[in-house]
């Protein structure tokens, strides 16, 4: 069931960026955006769509913004691999954007990427002009200076620092750069419902943060010929994880208690939201 509504979502999601893309300019910028916005799990995107199904929302609405976040999400790769940032060569399989084009290009097709996910976040098939604005203000909040960015400047910031992180401090910089566009994804639904975000919001801090930390096990555990990305770069960038201050076993075993969590903050939905606590499960699980 999950398998199979994961697969539909990236299959819907990847027709919205055909038709999208498909109809700018042929030019080198926009032909980067399609390949920095082809494939990957589209796991934001389908949790917009499966906490919009989980408040009776109709789909043919939730496609915009569950496109939009695979767009911010997509420029938020662009820019992590560039040669200033994590410097990576390969992204879902393929070169990365600085490499099969060059660095200007992978810069514009990443602002326009960003600017594109709100565009699309806010359709006007994507509900009400009140919706739209809580969708724009909320998108904006979570990939900027109080989110996505901040964590991502406290990640590089991290790989020069004198001493290494605390746990709060490493807590701090994951919920930003990999938590807020999770977070971001699954309350979509209940804002585009205008109903409480609250249990949706803890199930997605704890899963984001499982979520990355799944990543940095990866990271160390996993090949660059099953992630379709480098691996063993973290502990050589001197990146601060949860796998380089607690190590592999009690990182794994967080990420377990991180999933009991998220799975847990869902009650009020009881069996409804099962998909969405498939995912969960799916985050710690998975292979790539
Ligand atoms: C990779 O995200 C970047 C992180 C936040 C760790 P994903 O693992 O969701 O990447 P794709 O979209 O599936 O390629
Ligand atoms: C990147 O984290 C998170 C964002 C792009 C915001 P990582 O640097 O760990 O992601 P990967 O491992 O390159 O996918
Ligand atoms: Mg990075
Ligand atoms: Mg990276
Ligand atoms: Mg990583």
């Amino acid at each position: 069931m999950f398998q199979k509504r994961l697969k539909d979502a990236a299959t819907a999601i990847q027709a919205q960026f055909d038709g999208v893309l498909g109809a700018l300019d042929d030019l080198p910028v926009v032909h980067a955006m399609a390949h920095a916005t082809n494939g990957g799990k589209r796991l934001r995107g389908f949790m917009v769509l499966e906490s919009a199904h989980l408040h009776g929302v109709d789909p043919s609405a939730a496609i915009w913004p569950a496109t939009g976040i695979e767009a911010l999400h997509a420029y938020s790769l662009v820019h992590d691999d560039l040669p200033c940032m994590d410097d990576d060569d390969l992204r879902r399989g393929a070169p990365t954007v600085h490499v099969k084009w060059d660095e200007a290009t992978a810069v514009l097709a990443g602002d326009a990427l960003q600017t594109l996910a709100f565009e699309l976040a806010t359709h006007h098939n994507a509900g009400s002009g009140d919706v739209r604005a809580d969708l724009a203000a909320s998108l904006a909040k979570a990939s900027g200076a109080q989110g996505m960015v901040l964590g991502q400047a406290l990640d590089i910031a991290a790989e020069t620092a004198d001493a290494p992180l605390t746990l709060d401090e490493i807590t701090a910089l994951q919920r930003g750069k990999t938590g807020a566009l999770i977070e971001w994804s699954a309350t979509a639904g209940a804002r585009m419902a205008q109903a409480d975000i609250g249990p949706l919001q803890a199930y997605a801090r704890a899963l984001g943060l499982a979520f990355q930390i799944a990543d940095d096990v990866l990271d160390v555990t996993s090949d660059a010929a099953t992630m379709g990305k480098a691996t063993g770069k973290d502990a050589e960038a001197g990146k601060a994880t949860f796998v380089s201050l607690l190590g592999l076993d009690e990182a794994k075993r967080r990420a377990d208690a991180l999933v009991t969590e998220a799975c847990d903050a869902l009650s009020i939905y009881q069996a409804e939201a099962d998909t969405l606590r498939d995912a969960a499960r799916f985050v710690v699980t998975r292979k790539t």
